[in-house]
């Protein structure tokens, strides 16, 4: 199979085009990323090798570059992760989030259905059910109410792509997956910026409450999922990909503080992020029952595995704290400033 990955220079993309190639199950992968603050080619040192292995550098909503490229590469399917993904920027600026978010996505679902490709997963996130109240968990069925302007382009982008199925018979499947943790996070989201920032004895930005709850997912078991869902998924439907591992922030910051063995007194509360939703929960039902997949990683081990990572890769983050994305990494944390 040869595969197009968008943002697979990111977090997630990068830890699915290495996986993917790891385990053989895709032959060819062309990975497509624009390289904005957050892709980073290191995370793809690993299979810069491989025979299998291509980067293209684009931005998605580049009608052109898009069409270009997809003449010229001809894949089997499209894993679409590219997005600005992180909340409290797409607050500060949302002018980016909704360019790359749903005029990208709207381009590569021109570019698709143009050449006919064969299958095309849209990885989408939790975070479009908005704020679940206790007890219950949002099905696939559950209504769409988001708070944030990154939250309101994934939804508009879920819809899009689902809409090329409706219309189009562009055979699509939407993903929506929990707050990711792993290796090569880049440290603006919660539990790498806990770990580098405890690492190098520096206060821990908690905010408000710090009761408001996250399902967390180990990066390489959301991979898992995807794979599955473009192997066996159906086309039109959308799959929730949850971790079964719901906890305050609270609690993850105080584990982080146990596996990293620094003082509470590093803890420091900060003004709330605006619109804050207070609680994710999912149900994994339909994609185990569809696919088998369910997530492996328990939260203590791939806790401890995430800490011995950063310990391991402190010059990954010190790049990114004092290197060519400081502008990036200190705008963003001057916004916690309480
Ligand atoms: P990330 O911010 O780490 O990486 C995003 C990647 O997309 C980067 O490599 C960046 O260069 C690239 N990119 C951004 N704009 C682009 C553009 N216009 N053209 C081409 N490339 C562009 O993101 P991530 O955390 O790996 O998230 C990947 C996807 O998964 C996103 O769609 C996000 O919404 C979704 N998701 C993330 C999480 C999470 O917890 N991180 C959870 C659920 C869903
Ligand atoms: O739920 C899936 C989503 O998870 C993805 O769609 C997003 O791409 C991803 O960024 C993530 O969004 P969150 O806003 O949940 O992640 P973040 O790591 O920014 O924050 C997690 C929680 O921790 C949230 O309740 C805010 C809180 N937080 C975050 C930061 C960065 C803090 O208390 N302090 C912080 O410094």
């Amino acid at each position: 199979m040869k595969l197009i990955v968008t943002g697979g220079a990111g977090f997630i993309g990068s830890s699915f085009v290495r996986q993917a190639l790891r385990e053989g199950w895709a032959e060819q992968v062309v990975n497509l990323d624009k390289l904005t603050y957050a892709g980073n080619l290191e995370n793809v040192q690993p299979v810069a090798e491989h025979r299998g292995y291509k980067f293209v550098q684009a931005d998605i909503a580049d009608t052109g570059a898009i069409e270009n490229i997809f003449a010229e590469e001809a894949p089997d399917a499209v894993v679409h992760f590219a997005a600005e993904s992180h909340v409290d920027r797409s607050i500060h600026s949302p002018a980016p989030v909704m360019q790359t978010n749903l005029l990208g996505t709207f381009t590569l679902l021109e570019a698709a259905r143009r050449h006919k490709i064969a299958r095309f997963v849209h990885v989408s996130t939790d975070e479009v059910y908005g704020s679940i109240p206790e007890p219950h968990e949002a099905d696939e069925k559950y209504p769409l109410q988001t708070s944030s302007p990154y939250s309101a382009s994934k939804a508009g982008s879920d819809l899009l792509a689902l809409s090329y199925f409706t219309t189009y018979k562009l055979n699509v499947s939407v993903t929506r997956a929990s707050n990711n943790y792993g290796p090569y996070q880049f440290p603006e989201k919660l539990i790498p910026l806990m770990i580098s920032n405890a690492l190098e004895d520096k206060p821990l930005p908690v905010y408000g409450d710090g009761q408001q709850v996250r399902d967390w997912l180990f990066v390489e078991d959301h991979c898992r999922a995807i794979r599955s869902v473009l192997e066996k998924g159906g086309a039109g439907e959308v799959y929730n990909v949850g971790g079964n591992c719901s906890l305050p922030n609270l609690e993850v910051v105080q584990r982080i503080l146990h596996a990293t063995g620094k003082p509470a007194s590093l803890i420091t509360r900060v003004a709330d992020r605006p619109g804050h939703d207070r609680r994710y929960a999912l149900t994994n039902a339909k994609l185990t029952a569809q696919t088998g997949w369910q997530p492996e990683m328990t939260f203590d081990r791939g806790l401890a595995l995430t800490v011995d990572w950063y310990r391991s890769n402190h010059d990954w983050v010190k790049r990114i704290k004092t290197g060519e994305y400081r502008q990036f990494y200190e705008l963003n944390y001057s916004q916690r400033a309480d």
